[in-house]
């Protein structure tokens, strides 16, 4: 506050996205297991990442870079990748005239760097992405118990459409 922007250079701080890239399979993955450990703290053990999940969660992210219908994103702030967003086009059942809709599997900006709009700038970017293939819904997962996730997500202008719901045998 009060002090002068670099001058020439992007306001410093500010969130870029881009598209992710190969390099940033590494930096991505800690991010992920970070939202997995907090979804172990409020949703349970079935969160819990088995040995190998850093390969696997590789392997099906690295699907999501350079496809016309899958989508990776990197959020940046100074340089940095400190957030991502992982979304595709999918398609329902035969039965349905409805099938292509969008969907979000995931969405994390790093602790230290939330409240900059990085989370925004990242679903910004993905609904633009789905508006330009012609998708008029997107859908996504939340946690119950997530309660700052659902906040964050209902200020996205998401509504909850429906409930999952389980019970121990
Ligand atoms: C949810 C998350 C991605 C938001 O990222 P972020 O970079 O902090 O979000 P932004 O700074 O772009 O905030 C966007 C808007 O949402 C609001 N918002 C963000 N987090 C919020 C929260 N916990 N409660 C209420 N509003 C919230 C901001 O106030 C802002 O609104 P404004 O523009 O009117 O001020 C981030 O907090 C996160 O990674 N959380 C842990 C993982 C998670 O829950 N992911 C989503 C569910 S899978």
């Amino acid at each position: 506050m009060g002090q002068a922007r670099p001058v020439g250079g992007s306001e410093s701080g500010d969130p870029r996205v881009r598209t992710a890239r190969i390099t940033d399979l590494d930096a991505l993955a800690g991010m992920w297991e970070e939202l997995a450990k907090y979804h172990v703290e409020i949703g349970g053990p079935e969160y819990r990442l088995a040995p190998r999940w850093r390969g696997e969660w590789q392997r099906f992210t690295r699907k999501h870079i350079g496809r016309k219908d899958r989508l990776c994103l990197a959020a940046e702030i100074d340089g940095i990748a400190v957030g991502f967003l992982l979304a595709a086009i999918l398609q329902r059942p035969k039965v349905f005239e409805h099938r292509r809709y969008g969907h979000i599997y995931d969405v994390f900006v790093e602790a230290g760097r939330r409240n900059r709009g990085a989370g925004q700038a990242l679903v910004g970017a993905a609904m633009d992405w789905f508006r330009a293939r012609g998708v008029d819904r997107v859908e996504l997962y939340t946690h119950a118990m997530n309660a700052p996730g659902r906040r964050f997500w209902s200020k996205m202008g998401f509504e909850t459409t429906v409930h999952i719901m389980d019970r121990r045998v």
